[in-house]
């Protein structure tokens, strides 16, 4: 019988690691996306990355539509879309997230920590609960969250970050257990530093600091890329509640 086509959807796809991802998995074999961000012309940059001449993306069908993952009838919307399009959903990545202003805990607003628990948490959650109302009816399904290892490190001036990135790393593991017998997996990738807009603004120096403690030194977006591709894959079929790092060997010190 032949094998249904796989559909992917990514949200926060207009960012850098997004676009990586959008551009590796639409060149996968039988592989359709459905690419999502809160940002129209990010969004619409990945897209024109996707159509450019040099794209390896023969065959892939991409939908995009704009949603804010921090309200839950948005990811609803992209969970919809690849149903009503493509009449199933295989793969969610939840990768968009927020790095929050620079600051010590009694220096941050009210404001940052619910804007750092919207978008990083409660998007994340907020993917894996449009992702299950598809994936539990076709029982199978696989479910990716994209911590940090801020997560697993703390990180001082950065504790809205910190926590929401550990609270991702802690969800996937319950979430791991939830879905299990549905068979659905949930994991997780917790990659170093790669560069990317969250890093806009930061001084050379403080980027060369964050540099020397990557003994590979800082990353690339593409160098993520295989982590999410083996999680989406079926040679992960056995790896449920794991947190993959992927940090140029950050978290070894
Ligand atoms: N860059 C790094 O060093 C690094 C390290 C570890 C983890 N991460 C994580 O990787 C993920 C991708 O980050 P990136 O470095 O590519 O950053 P990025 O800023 O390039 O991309 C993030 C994307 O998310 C989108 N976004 C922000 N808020 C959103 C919302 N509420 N709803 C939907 N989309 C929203 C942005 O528009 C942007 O396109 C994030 O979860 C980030 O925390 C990044």
């Amino acid at each position: 019988m032949k094998q249904p086509r796989r559909v992917i959807a990514i949200t926060g796809a207009g960012g850098a690691l997004g676009s990586a991802l959008s551009r590796q998995l639409a060149g996968e074999a039988d592989t359709d996306l459905v690419l999502s961000d809160i940002s129209r012309s990010s969004l619409q940059e990945t897209l024109d990355a996707l159509r450019a001449p040099d794209a390896t993306a023969p065959g892939a069908r991409v939908e995009d539509l704009t949603a804010d993952v921090s309200d839950a009838a948005q990811v609803q919307a992209v969970a919809d879309r690849a149903v009503e399009r493509f009449g199933r959903l295989d793969v969610m990545i939840s990768n968009a997230g927020v790095l929050n202003p620079n600051g010590r805990i009694h220096n941050l607003s009210t404001d940052d920590w619910q804007r750092a628990f919207q978008v990083n948490v409660l998007g994340a959650v907020n993917a894996i609960r449009a992702a299950v109302g598809v994936m539990r009816p076709q029982k199978s399904g696989s479910v990716i969250l994209t911590a940090s290892v801020a997560g697993l490190t703390a990180w001082s001036h950065s504790a809205p970050y910190c926590a929401t990135k550990a609270a991702v790393i802690h969800l996937t593991k319950v979430a791991g257990l939830e879905y299990a017998r549905d068979g659905i997996r949930v994991n997780c990738v917790c990659p170093g530093t790669f560069l990317s807009s969250i890093h806009h603004g930061l001084p050379e120096d403080a980027l060369d600091a964050i540099a020397a403690k990557h003994p590979l030194g800082l990353g690339d977006a593409d160098d993520l890329v295989g982590a999410y591709s083996y999680l989406a894959g079926r040679a992960s079929r056995w790896t449920t509640g794991s947190a993959i790092v992927v940090d140029g060997g950050y978290s070894a010190r």
